[in-house]
């Protein structure tokens, strides 16, 4: 008999991710949510969380790390309580994103995908957010901050 080992997850997570599969034929078809479900309770899915969701969901390892890589808000590292997304696609890029990426990095004294000391913060690249009207722009946690301009540490961390 196959052993099954959840030991990865919290009851709690596996009650919420075993409730959105009773939804689905196919277990797999629940892998974004069921990453989610972790991450909303650790921040991110580590290697032993990947394994054990796989196991609940009867995928292979592999299959829910190619969509843990594809969706680019599932963490597979530690990462700050609020991660700020900035815009790196070409029109946020022709108007500065980089020097405003470098001035974060600099006011936090943290590399891109580093956790803030404090940790408070990550930054992070996305690609188009859909406000290129309104570009540079940015994700700070849930909330998209637009016309971003050389004074974006005072426009994210002055409020
Ligand atoms: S290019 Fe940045 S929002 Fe579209």
């Amino acid at each position: 008999m196959k052993k099954q080992v959840f030991e990865g997850l919290s009851p709690a997570e596996i009650k919420e991710i075993n409730a959105e599969t009773s939804h689905y034929e196919d277990k797999a078809a629940v892998s974004i949510e069921a990453l989610k479900i972790v991450q909303k309770y650790r921040r991110w899915v580590s290697d032993d969380c990947l394994i054990a969701v796989a196991e609940l969901l009867d995928i292979s390892p592999t299959q829910l790390e190619a969509v843990a890589t594809f969706y680019n808000l599932i963490y597979r590292q530690p990462v700050g309580k609020t991660v700020i997304h900035y815009c790196n696609s070409v029109t946020c890029w022709m108007l500065g994103s980089d020097q405003i990426q470098e001035r974060l990095c600099r006011h936090l004294n943290v590399g891109l995908g580093e956790m803030s000391t404090d940790g408070e913060y990550t930054i992070l690249p996305i690609v188009c957010l859909g406000a290129c009207d309104h570009a540079p722009v940015a994700m700070v946690g849930d909330e998209l901050r637009l016309d971003l301009t050389e004074n974006a540490v005072n426009e994210i961390f002055g409020r």
